[in-house]
């Protein structure tokens, strides 16, 4: 040893000793060692210090030990106390008592992010409340924990709909929270035919229990997106413009143990929800009925769909299941809860291009709605209200009965992901989107000259402010810097669940729709499934050598420069 260079180490350690080593610094590590006979440790400066989880199901690893001068880094050690896997990184000393909750692996927790900019300011009608739920320039940690053969039933029935209670632990930088009987399912439609499952999880409604201020969540397996950028761009547009809809944030997730991988994790809109997000979380908020469009029911015999079309008097004909109530009734739903639906869509089917900019803002909030028309033209939602009628929800808020707020959701087909030709969704003129004019909402209103002639300065706006390579690109690359270490990480995963090919049955629920004969989807509806599998890198930049599929970048050049063009003419 050379003891002149590492005099002044000595004499820091000697201090640190003799005052009681106040420089000791609690070093903390979510880690998962492959087998229970393995320990996680932190080498300081050469030393090695074992760290403890606080119980056995626990992913973090804390303990103390000195401060570094040089270095430090965490490794897993085998039961001969061997190193078995070490960081390939170093990290840089503290002064803090204590590190944050690092990640094994990953050198760094938060990243700087070119944000998109914030196009529109928030609608009137959001009042949200302020919240840490989704700090998108972190990746934390959730684990779902508990019975497993609870969590083995739930893998092995992947199209059934079951849940349990399970616990969960939340993970943040500086926090670990945990939840107790919450009650975990299984997410989304086509979302189930992969091994990679997403989760619902939902708090109890009553009592204290929450996540910053939310209760009802789910994971988002990503599993359809080989860049898994597209949710989180699609959501970070919507919040860009002002309008409401869930956010979204990364996390990693775990359960017993085991490694799920990357997800994203959005908000489930049901309670407290609609208090958050209109009423700034008042507590004694009476949310007013939220109904979600999906399509079709299941197994419906007859002819309706959740377009928002009117049916007539009677409720039944909403209440076959193409709509379902997320908020606003306690009880199971009954077809009287449909009436106040029935009137929205009565309106819809009363008027014409002369019915006033004033009277249709008595019935909708016609600016979000706008917004919400635009983004799904600019960013390809081809899973939603224009072309699927699907995935969207109406929300009729107390504060202004009967005035509808128009939320989309669901954004994995997007960007390049396409159910339709992609001719239809590349056009630069809005009017060809698939189903602009054949559903009853986007035909109507925008029959209207003042509105269409809005709805066309809201598209070009949003072309030459957000939905343009120079502002979209710089902030995709600073996401995919972010999470491209836990892309790879989660390549390697083998998923939960087992592939489930879905038959016809599954794609189209009770026969709703025969997609060779008809209509109901408007035009370019894609009937040949099959494409070329995509990796990260053609998925994100291409090329992607299909006619099927774009990727993020290119559809974003493409699209922007045919709306571009469109309006030059
Ligand atoms: C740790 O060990 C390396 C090589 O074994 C040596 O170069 C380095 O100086 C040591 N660092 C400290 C702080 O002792
Ligand atoms: C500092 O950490 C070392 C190594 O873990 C431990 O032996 C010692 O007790 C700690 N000192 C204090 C004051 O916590
Ligand atoms: C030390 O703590 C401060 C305050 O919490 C924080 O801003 C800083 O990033 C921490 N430094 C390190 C190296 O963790
Ligand atoms: C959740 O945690 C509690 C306390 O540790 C435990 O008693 C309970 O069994 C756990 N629940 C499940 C489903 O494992
Ligand atoms: C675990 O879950 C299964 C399936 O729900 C149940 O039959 C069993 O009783 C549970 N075990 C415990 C210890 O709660
Ligand atoms: C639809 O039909 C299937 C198979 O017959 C049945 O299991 C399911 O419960 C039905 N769903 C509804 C909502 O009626
Ligand atoms: C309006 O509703 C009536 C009665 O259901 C229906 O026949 C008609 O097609 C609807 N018109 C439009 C434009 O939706
Ligand atoms: C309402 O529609 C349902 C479902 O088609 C039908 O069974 C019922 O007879 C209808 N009620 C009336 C009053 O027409
Ligand atoms: C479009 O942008 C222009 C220039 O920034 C602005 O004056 C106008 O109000 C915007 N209109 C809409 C509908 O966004
Ligand atoms: C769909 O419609 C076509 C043409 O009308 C018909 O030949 C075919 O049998 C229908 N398919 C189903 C599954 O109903
Ligand atoms: C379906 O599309 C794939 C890729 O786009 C193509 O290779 C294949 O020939 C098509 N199949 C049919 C039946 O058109
Ligand atoms: C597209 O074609 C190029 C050139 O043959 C090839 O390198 C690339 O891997 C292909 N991409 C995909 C997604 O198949």
């Amino acid at each position: 040893m050379k003891l002149n260079i590492l005099a002044p180490l000595k004499i820091s350690l000697l201090a640190s000793l003799v005052l009681g080593q106040a420089n000791n610094v609690t070093y903390n590590v979510i880690a998962f060692p492959e087998s229970p006979d393995m320990f996680v440790a932190v080498i300081v400066d050469n030393n090695t210090y074992r760290l403890a989880a606080s119980t056995s199901g626990s992913l973090l690893y804390s303990g103390n030990a000195p401060a570094a001068q040089n270095e430090y880094h965490y490794v897993i050690l085998d039961n001969a106390n061997q190193v078995n896997v070490s960081e390939a990184f170093s990290r840089s000393p503290t002064q803090n008592e204590t590190t944050i909750n690092e990640f094994f692996n990953r050198s760094s927790v938060t990243h700087q992010l070119n944000y998109l900019p914030q196009v529109y300011e928030p609608v009137p009608a959001i009042n949200r409340i302020k919240s840490d739920l989704h700090v998108l320039n972190q990746i934390p940690t959730i684990q779902i924990w508990g019975n497993q053969t609870a969590i083995d039933i739930l893998h092995k029935n992947q199209v059934q709909d079951l849940d349990f209670e399970l616990n969960v632990t939340y993970y943040g930088l500086n926090n670990v929270q945990e939840f107790q009987n919450v009650k975990v399912s299984l997410a989304g439609r086509s979302s189930r035919w992969i091994p990679k499952l997403s989760y619902g999880l939902k708090m109890k409604t009553k009592g204290d229990q929450n996540l910053y201020g939310y209760k009802k969540f789910k994971l988002r397996a990503l599993g359809m997106d080989p860049s898994y950028v597209r949710e989180c761009v699609s959501y970070s547009t919507l919040k860009a413009v002002g309008i409401p809809a869930s956010g979204f944030s990364y996390v990693r997730l775990f359960i017993n143990k085991q490694p799920a991988g990357l997800y994203g994790f959005i908000e489930t809109f049901q309670d407290p929800w609609t208090a958050n997000v209109f009423a700034g979380g008042d507590t004694s908020y009476k949310p007013g009925y939220l109904y979600q469009g999906q399509l079709a029911g299941e197994n419906q015999t007859v002819s309706v769909f959740s377009d928002l079309s009117y049916y007539g008097d009677n409720t039944t004909l909403y209440s076959l299941g193409q709509y379902k109530i997320k908020t606003g009734t306690d009880k199971d739903e009954t077809p009287d809860d449909f009436k106040e639906l029935q009137d929205f869509t009565k309106f819809i089917n009363s008027t014409s291009s002369d019915t006033t900019v004033e009277e249709w803002e008595k019935h909708l909030d016609t600016e979000i709605f706008t917004r919400a028309m635009a983004i799904e033209d600019l960013l390809g939602f081809s899973d939603a209200y224009m072309t699927l009628l699907n995935n969207f929800y109406v929300y009729n808020d107390p504060k202004s009965p009967g005035r509808y707020i128009y939320i989309p959701a669901d954004l994995d087909t997007t960007i390049g992901i396409a159910l339709y030709e992609l001719d239809y969704l590349l056009t630069g003129n809005y009017s060809e989107h698939p189903g602009f004019n054949i559903r009853p909402l986007t035909s109507k209103l925008f029959s209207n000259q003042i509105m269409v002639n809005h709805y066309q300065q809201v598209i070009l706006n949003l072309t030459q402010q957000l939905v343009n390579p120079d502002i979209m690109y710089p902030f995709i690359d600073s996401v995919v810097n972010m999470i491209y270490p836990d892309v790879e990480w989660d390549l390697t995963l083998p998923g939960m669940g087992t592939f489930h090919l879905p038959s016809m049955e599954d794609i189209n629920p009770g026969g709703a729709e025969n997609t060779t004969s008809n209509s109901i989807f408007g035009p370019g509806f894609k009937t040949n499934w099959t494409d070329i599998p995509q990796t990260f890198e053609s998925s994100l930049n291409g090329p992607t050598n299909s006619t099927a599929t774009e990727s993020v970048k290119g559809f974003i050049a493409k699209k922007s420069a045919n709306v571009l063009a469109f309006y030059k003419k």
